[in-house]
């Protein structure tokens, strides 16, 4: 199982639920689709990307499984995501490094992420939760895998419950998912 695959997977039951979800990078769209595909109806989709090419690919892809009516798609650049995010947030999706496909010189870097990291953060509901996967092998992945390992461990353990997941076998450029659920929400029985 691929980690993209591991992180729809736990956050499934979540997306089924869920009323504000966010797509932080679009990119060829596969994240927005699940997100769209698996809410409510009634949900709402926010998805920001800086590539315009990929919010245009997103949008046809949605609009192939007539799922554009939920979505509202943004030109952004994660620096500015906090002035442009829903105020409160179910359930959101990082997925980090470049698109391929796209254009592969633009990459996400660490400065951009943990502000665009912080935002979703700050306005995670309760029960609500946020995954991210970042990727080593890329010019700068490291330090911004680092960087998002770093923000994982000073989250307030009042406030959240942190997880990080290490691929076995395939040494240490593998990627890594950060998962992050804000406490408070309903026990699951
Ligand atoms: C790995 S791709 C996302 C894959 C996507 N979730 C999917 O399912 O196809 C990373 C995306 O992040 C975007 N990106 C890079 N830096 C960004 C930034 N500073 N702000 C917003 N988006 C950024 C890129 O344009 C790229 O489309």
């Amino acid at each position: 199982m691929r980690l993209t695959d591991l992180a729809k997977h736990l956050l499934r039951p979540l997306v089924a639920g869920a009323g504000i979800l966010v797509d932080g990078t679009a990119g060829r769209g596969g994240d927005s689709l699940f997100l769209a595909g698996n809410s409510p109806p009634s949900a709402e989709v926010y998805i920001y990307d800086l590539q315009p090419e990929a919010l245009a690919m997103t949008r046809q892809r949605l609009a192939a499984r007539d799922l554009t009516d939920k979505c509202r798609l943004h030109l952004a650049d994660h620096r500015q995501l906090a002035g442009q995010l829903p105020p409160a947030i179910d359930v959101a999706m990082f997925n980090l490094g470049y698109c391929p496909g796209l254009n592969k010189t633009v990459v996400t870097d660490p400065e951009a992420t943990l502000a665009g990291l912080r935002a979703v953060l700050e306005r995670l509901n309760p029960g609500g939760a946020l995954s991210v996967i970042a990727y080593r092998g890329h010019l700068g992945g490291e330090q911004e895998t680092a960087a998002v390992a770093g923000l994982f461990s000073q989250l307030p353990a009042d406030q959240f419950d942190g997880f990080c997941t290490d691929v076995c076998g395939r040494g240490t450029s593998a990627p890594r998912l950060f998962v992050a659920v804000r406490r408070g929400g309903p026990v699951a029985g």
